[in-house]
């Protein structure tokens, strides 16, 4: 299943809920595109360098999964939710180069675990235009920066919402206006306002349309 959507959305909470019910495992491929930014800052690299990029992206061993991120065995999960990592990963993300390698990853991860709930931007645009449910998540710019500051609080970064909001607004628009797989509603996508909707909701709407995709094939 793919689930895309902006910054706040909800992807996360609401993947985590749909795999759990239908038994599979989860990819957040936001992680692994922060990851390799990680990996590129720590190398000295610029995020707008295309090829310096993406040879730190081939060179770098990631491990995702149980909301775990590694990049060469280490664990990175709170560097990779960083500022600096937030400011760059759309300029990474950004280089066909990068997302090819990635993009290759996420299938193969996919492959190994004989499907699963994948989240990002392109997943159901790009990655898997094939998948049986493609559900594109949205919420008001106002409760997407709420739900950002909230997670800004819980990892005890004090930020103003007003502050949360431009930075979220600034990446948003750098992921849908790129040229390179940008963020867009996949053909056939089943788009869900979540800004007034809890997750119990939106979760169990996302499994009938799995239960009945599944029962149309
Ligand atoms: O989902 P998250 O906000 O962690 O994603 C971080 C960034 O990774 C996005 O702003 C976007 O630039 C990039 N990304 C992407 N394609 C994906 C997932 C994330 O370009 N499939």
């Amino acid at each position: 299943m793919a689930i895309d959507g902006p910054s706040g959305s909800g992807k996360s909470t609401i993947g985590r809920g749909v795999a759990a019910a239908l038994g599979l495992d989860t990819l957040d491929t936001g992680a692994m595109y922060r990851a390799v930014t990680a990996a590129v800052l720590r190398a000295g690299v610029q995020p707008e360098d295309a090829e310096g990029a993406a040879a730190v992206a081939h060179r770098v061993e990631l491990g995702v999964g149980d909301g775990v991120t590694t990049l060469d065995g280490e664990d990175v999960s709170a560097e990779i939710r960083s500022p600096a990592v937030t400011a760059a990963v759309s300029a990474v993300a950004a280089h066909p180069s990068v997302r090819t390698v990635l993009v290759a990853r996420q299938r193969a991860w996919v492959d190994a675990h004989e499907g699963g709930v994948v989240e990002g931007r392109d997943i159901g645009s790009v990655v898997f235009p094939g998948a049986p449910v493609k559900v594109y998540l949205t919420a008001s710019e106002a409760e997407r920066a709420r739900r950002r500051t909230l997670d800004e609080a819980a990892a005890q970064r004090d930020r103003t919402i007003e502050d949360v909001r431009t930075t979220m607004a600034a990446r948003d628009a750098a992921d849908s206006g790129r040229a390179a797989s940008p963020l867009v509603t996949a053909p056939g996508a089943l788009v869900v306002d979540t800004t007034d909707r809890t997750p119990a909701d939106i979760v169990a709407e996302i499994v009938r349309a799995f239960r009945a995709a599944e029962g149309a094939t």
